[in-house]
């Protein structure tokens, strides 16, 4: 089976180093037209849940390697009326080159690797969202590189996760996070704290822990470099929304929290946010949040995943 990048895990903390790299080599050349690493294949962006970072930043990212994106919606294919994902897959293998997909659970992207004999890259389900996680790290090189990135500067940081540490992004960040030394903190109700499937996902993979939990919000930020949050209702969640909102309002990250956070410490999310709920408008827009450096680092990381794999699937 070719590599495929379905969780933080798939890629040894050395060649995850090399993706960072790649990813700044990417963004500097990027008005230059860098590669054409994936010249005359066509990639599929498979999407079973909404999407507008993920999906813009792959059709872009796929088009600037010289490849052919197709953002396909499920509820296109005749996977809404009943084939099987195993079909699917194998109808996917004898057409395209690879496959990105959104989906929800973390078996159909196992399976769409499995039957498809493509590369597979996981762009969120449910348990992990990698593709996020790896650029929120790289995003971070940076900003503690000083401008450039620089890996080991992010050793030993501290980043504090607050509301909902049972979600994909709760669980990405720590794995990629304890990949590279980042003191991971995720810091939530006890309701919505990280399920025993986190640990296995670390002892599967050999990758020693570096992450703790916490309920206590103004113990986690203390001395915090990175206040980061997620919506409180992800996608699939929407029926628990008035619990959910309820349980992580003492959650918020506001200027409070970082108060007693340290004092050249920074705001991240992933987005999309919902200022008053998750974070505060004054944090959201102050000139500590570095969102929209992050959100833009989607497009050169993935790129940088893209054309890893195509150098390791070629070798
Ligand atoms: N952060 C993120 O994945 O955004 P989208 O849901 O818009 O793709
Ligand atoms: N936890 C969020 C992440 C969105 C990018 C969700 O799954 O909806």
């Amino acid at each position: 089976m070719p590599r495929s990048f379905l969780k933080d895990t798939d890629f040894t903390p050395a060649e995850a180093a090399g993706v960072f790299e790649l990813a700044a080599r990417y963004k500097k050349l990027r008005s230059a037209g860098v590669t054409d690493i994936l010249k005359g294949q066509s990639w599929g962006l498979v999407f079973f849940k909404k999407s507008t970072r993920t999906r813009l930043s792959f059709e872009v990212g796929v088009y600037e390697l010289g490849g052919h994106p197709m953002v396909i919606n499920s509820s296109d294919l005749q996977i809404s009326r009943g084939e099987t994902v195993p079909d699917t897959a194998r109808i996917m293998g004898r057409y395209l080159h690879g496959i990105v997909i959104r989906t929800f659970g973390q078996d159909i992207v196992e399976d769409f690797a499995k039957y498809s004999g493509l590369p597979v890259v996981n762009a969120l389900t449910d348990l992990l969202h990698p593709c996020q996680s790896y650029t929120d790290i790289f995003t971070m090189s940076e900003y503690f590189g000083g401008g450039e990135s620089d890996i080991d500067s992010v050793k030993g940081r501290k980043l504090v996760f607050f509301g909902d540490t049972a979600c994909n992004m709760a669980y990405s960040l720590a794995l990629t996070g304890s990949m590279f030394g980042v003191n991971v903190v995720l810091c939530g109700p006890e309701e919505f704290k990280p399920k025993p499937v986190l640990d296995k996902l670390f002892k599967d993979a050999g990758i020693p822990k570096n992450y703790s939990f916490t309920s206590n919000p103004e113990e986690a930020a203390k001395d915090a470099d990175v206040l980061y949050t997620d919506v409180w209702v992800s996608m699939g969640k929407e029926d628990e929304k008035a619990a959910r909102i309820k349980a992580m309002s003492p959650y918020q990250v506001n200027s409070k929290l970082f108060k007693l956070a340290s004092k050249d410490a920074v705001f991240m999310h992933c987005l999309p946010a919902h200022a008053g709920e998750e974070v505060s408008a004054d944090v959201l827009e102050g000139n500590r949040s570095i969102i929209f450096d992050q959100a833009e680092n989607r497009l050169h990381v993935q790129k940088a995943v893209l054309g890893t794999l195509a150098r390791m699937n070629k070798a």
